[in-house]
Order: C-alpha cells, then structure tokens, then sequence
C-alpha cells in the first residue's frame, strides 16, 4: 500500500501502459482516484523487448495519476502475460500420520501446517531451468476417500491429496518487468496473471459457482482463464491479439499500422452479416498510390477472417484441455480487442454459448472511464491488491525476487 491506504496497479500492456490508483472506500468498493494511459512501445505480445521504453511509458503514466491521486508511487502491482506464461494442474499427497509427534488416532486432525504441506507438495512439479512459479491456486483437496473439499482444516484423516493450479513464468521475463518498475522509480510489490486480475474486476459471484470463462483479446495477447466452482481450473496466455486484426488490414490494403489502425477503430466490424453493403470509406493512399473507397461490408470481411480465427485458436485451447464442460455461464469478454462491434454474434456463432461483454464492476470512478472492457486487467490487479495486500502487507516488503515468487494460498483460497 502506497500513502493515504492507496493501491497502485499498472498494467503493461503490448499497445497501452495503464496505471491506476484506487482506495478503499467503503465495504468492496474501490474509489478510483487516478487512471491514465500511455502508449506502449516496448512490448511485443504481451513480453517486454525493450527495458527503457517500457519504463518510460510506466513512468509517463504514474507521473499522471501521482499528480491527480496527490501521492509518490512507491509499491506496484504488476500484471504478467506472455508467450512464456505456462499453466498446469498438478496433484500434492501427504500422509497426516507421518508427523512423528502424533501417535493416536483422535490427533490425526489436519492443520493449516498440514494444508500448506500438501501444497509444497504439489508445487514439486520438475519445473525446466529458468522458470518460477507465480501462482500456486488451490482447487479442491481430499482427505482420505472424501473429496472435492474447499478447506480440509479440522477434518480428521490419514491421507491429505490437493489439488492446485499452478502459473509458471520465465524467469528473464519477469526480471525484465521488476527492472522495468525499478527504472520508473517503484518496486514491484506483486506480479498477477492478467486474465487472473480481469477475472476479479468483471466476474459475477455467481458465474465463478457456476462455472464461467473468460477470454481477454488484447493488442499483443489474448488470455483466457477458466473459473469452476472449484476455482481456477485453466489459464493460457496466447501471442495474438488486435494487431494482427490491424496489420491484416494494413496488408491488404497497402497502408501503415497507424492508418490501419485508425480505419479499424473508425469503420471496423466482425460480423459481416450485421453491416450494411452500400457503405463506402474513404483510405488515403500511401507512397504515390491512389485514394480509394472501401465498402464497409467488404472491409468487415477481413476483420471477421482473423477474428473468427483466433476465437477458433482459444476455443481449441479450452476443449484440448476439457474445459468446455465447465462453462455453465458461458463466456465474458475483455481487452480493447472485444471492444470490436459484432464480437458478441461472431463469440455465440463460435462457442455457441451465451456471451457477454465484461466492464469492470465494484468501483467508484466519477470520471466513468473504467467503464470499459480495457480496463478489466488494470482495475482486476487493483482489485486483487485491496483484496490481498491488506491482509499482509508486509508480505513481499523486501521486495527480493524470491520473496516475490512466494505463494499466495491464502488469497487464493478467499478469492476464488
Ligand atoms: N473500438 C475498438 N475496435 C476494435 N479494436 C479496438 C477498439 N479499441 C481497441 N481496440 C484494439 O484493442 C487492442 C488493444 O487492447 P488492450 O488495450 O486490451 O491491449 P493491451 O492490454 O495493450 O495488450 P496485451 O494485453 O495484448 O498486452 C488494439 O489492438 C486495438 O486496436
Ligand atoms: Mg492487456
């Protein structure tokens, strides 16, 4: 927490780095008192490739919300995403009577200690050189033949199993971000997975009982995660997102990524069948080349091409590792890429399953402009910060590497 009991969140993103301060202002609910953004140009999907621009951008955008929040940002939440993320289910089992201090039958109790044991165990997973584990999300455990529990302290038992879900990142990766950090002037006080922070801003109680997705369609990324009623069963981080849409686009028609760009978020479309064919654009040319019309149909065409593929990426994604089952609510969508019109009809032809936009909710923003499927990611990593950092606020203080990458249990177990 930064003075005043205010959060700070900046979500480095590959087109935009967006910082954002919030407080605490009554029961669940944040006041946002400072949100801006600033281009990003050091990112390529979601990865940092260029240290200094990178921190500059964050620095640019936490000049803007310290002025306007009247603070000095001294701890960050991060968000993390990228074609390095690598997510698995792992299983931890342990036997509650091997504690050589409890010989009887009527101690053999499972404790926190036990619980955190199993989880140890579970994490030993034969992680590749150079990978950390970020998150360590607990799913559901199974004391002796019962299982699908939430919170086996107190039962009474031989055999504790869990099982979790556990983020690994690469270890250069995540440097690159706390140096990053460093250079504008902060620490890095936790790092979350993207769609896991989107996930605590735009998700219903209810969808995450029911079993719900949610995929996140970014500049550089698209990410998705998998609620059930046990948790989070399933998160991905994929390298495609809206600039492929823009340089499609700039392909086929002979122009730059900017023009391209600015076409898309002026006349773009992904559903053909919803746009009228009479209408015409006007694209200048480039290099010499003739001005010349667009029909806005034809135009939407090649939109819905890339579109439709990448939902068909993320949905092959989602069924190769059997999550289509637990999508009960369906599926809620997030990241500036959504924010394209016919994303909902192009999602059900898709997925057929009920779809919806997700703006962030459970914030005060007078200005409203976190009401916006882009903010998801920025407002879910200040949601998880309140969430979890006033718990223990001391936990990542030293704000060493390895203390970073500590595990996060008891939020997960709160949260989700
Ligand atoms: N109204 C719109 N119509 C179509 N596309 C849009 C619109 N608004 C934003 N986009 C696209 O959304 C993308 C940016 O989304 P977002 O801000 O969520 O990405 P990011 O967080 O910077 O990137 P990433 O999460 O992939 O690292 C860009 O490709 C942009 O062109
Ligand atoms: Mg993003």
């Amino acid at each position: 927490m930064n003075s005043r009991g205010i959060y700070i969140a900046v979500d480095i993103g590959t087109s935009k780095v967006c910082a954002i301060a919030a407080e605490p202002d009554h029961e669940d609910i944040l006041k946002v008192v400072g949100l801006s953004s600033s281009p990003s140009t050091g990112l390529r999907r979601g990865t940092i490739v260029d240290i200094e621009a990178t921190a500059k951008a964050i620095r640019t955008a936490l000049d803007d919300i310290e002025a306007s929040a009247g603070i000095k940002a001294g701890q960050i939440t991060v968000g993390i995403a990228g074609e390095h993320i690598a997510s698995l289910n792992a299983t931890g089992v342990i036997g509650i009577a091997d504690l050589s201090n409890r010989g009887l039958e009527k101690e053999l109790k499972i404790t926190q200690e036990d619980v955190d044991r199993v989880i140890e165990s579970a994490k030993a997973v034969g992680l590749p050189n150079g990978r950390r584990i970020i998150h360590v999300i607990p799913q559901q455990f199974t004391v002796d033949d019962e299982a699908g529990l939430r919170n086996p302290v107190g039962m009474t038992g031989r055999r504790l199993e869990a099982q979790v879900h556990l983020v690994t990142s690469a270890t250069a990766s995540t440097k690159n971000i706390i140096t990053a950090v460093r250079h504008a002037g902060c620490q890095v006080k936790d790092f979350v997975l993207e769609p896991i922070a989107s996930a605590q801003s735009v998700l219903t109680e209810e969808e995450k009982k029911v079993g719900v997705g949610l995929i996140d369609i970014g500049a550089g990324t698209t990410d998705a995660i998998v609620i059930s009623k046990f948790g989070v069963e399933h998160t991905v981080s994929l390298p495609f997102g809206g600039n492929q849409v823009t340089s499609d686009i700039a392909g086929i028609l002979r122009i730059t990524d900017e023009q391209a760009d600015e076409l898309k978020l002026k006349f773009g479309h992904c559903f053909t069948a919803e746009t009228e064919v009479d209408k015409v654009f006007d694209v200048k040319g480039v290099g010499g080349r003739q001005d010349r019309n667009i029909n806005e149909s034809e135009f939407s065409m090649y939109i819905e091409a890339r579109m439709d593929e990448t939902l068909r990426m993320v949905k092959a994604n989602l069924e190769e590792n059997g999550m289509i089952k637990h999508l009960n609510s369906g599926l809620v969508f997030t990241g500036g890429g959504s924010k394209i019109p016919g994303i909902i009809p192009l999602a059900k032809r898709v997925f057929d399953l009920p779809v919806r936009l997700g703006n962030p909710i459970g914030f005060i923003d007078t200005t409203e402009r976190i009401d916006s499927p882009e903010y998801a990611t920025a407002t879910g990593l200040i949601a998880y910060a309140a969430k979890f950092q006033s718990e223990e606020t001391s936990r990542y203080d030293s704000g060493t590497l390895a203390r970073l990458f500590k595990t996060i249990t008891d939020f997960f177990q709160k949260n989700f």
